[in-house]
């Protein structure tokens, strides 16, 4: 079985305009493997543009807000390939798409790494990270989990926040929770 990593992809659209997103990938030496749904803007832009920024952080505010807000962080350009690096990653990876298959809900891209950089040091494992990581899943698959069993999720995992997390884990659990609590699940 592949590792899955979980990390924060910069991607442009065919007009440049950035989008910044969480995706799950697997490295396999210089290569990636990237899997956006089907109706994903990062799924359009590696369609479309074929390059982008895969980037490694601790930073869980970053995850919660990319996930379910249009949010563009802090950033500088990247070397190689016309996306943009977040200035709170610990390292990140530009690569180009090689090859792709579309035919699936989940598409499958093959990306070669064309250059890599260094931020700061990654803090550490943390059980309220963790949690927020889980709980900004949930916030991104409401519409096949329903509300109810979401709020049932983040009330399991609270308290790995309450007891272990910092300022910036309490308040991407709360941005997190509120977005939850918020949704309105179709009939
Ligand atoms: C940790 C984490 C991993 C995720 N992995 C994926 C993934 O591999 N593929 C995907 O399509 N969505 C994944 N998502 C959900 C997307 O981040 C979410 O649907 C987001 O809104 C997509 O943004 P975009 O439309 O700007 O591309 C993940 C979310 C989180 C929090």
């Amino acid at each position: 079985m592949p590792l899955i990593l979980e990390t924060i992809v910069s991607t442009r659209d065919a007009r440049g305009r950035l989008n910044f997103a969480p995706m799950g990938i697997t490295l396999q030496g210089e290569r990636i493997l990237l899997r956006p749904f089907r109706g994903a803007v990062t799924f359009d832009n590696l369609r479309d543009t074929g390059e982008g920024v895969v980037h490694f952080t601790d930073n869980v505010l970053l995850f919660a807000r990319c996930a379910v807000s249009s949010a563009i962080p802090p950033h500088h350009s990247a070397r190689k390939v016309r996306g943009a690096v977040l200035e709170d990653a610990c390292h990140w990876k530009e690569f180009v798409v090689e090859s792709s298959d579309l035919g699936e809900e989940r598409a499958r891209f093959w990306a070669r790494v064309v250059a890599e950089g260094r931020g700061r040091d990654f803090a550490g494992l943390n059980r309220a990270k963790h949690a927020v990581i889980e709980a900004t899943i949930l916030a991104t698959r409401l519409g096949l989990l329903g509300r109810q069993r979401a709020l049932e999720e983040v009330a399991r995992l609270r308290p790995l926040v309450d007891k272990t997390g910092g300022p910036e884990e309490h308040e991407a659990f709360a941005f997190i929770a509120d977005h939850i609590a918020g949704w309105t699940d179709a009939r």
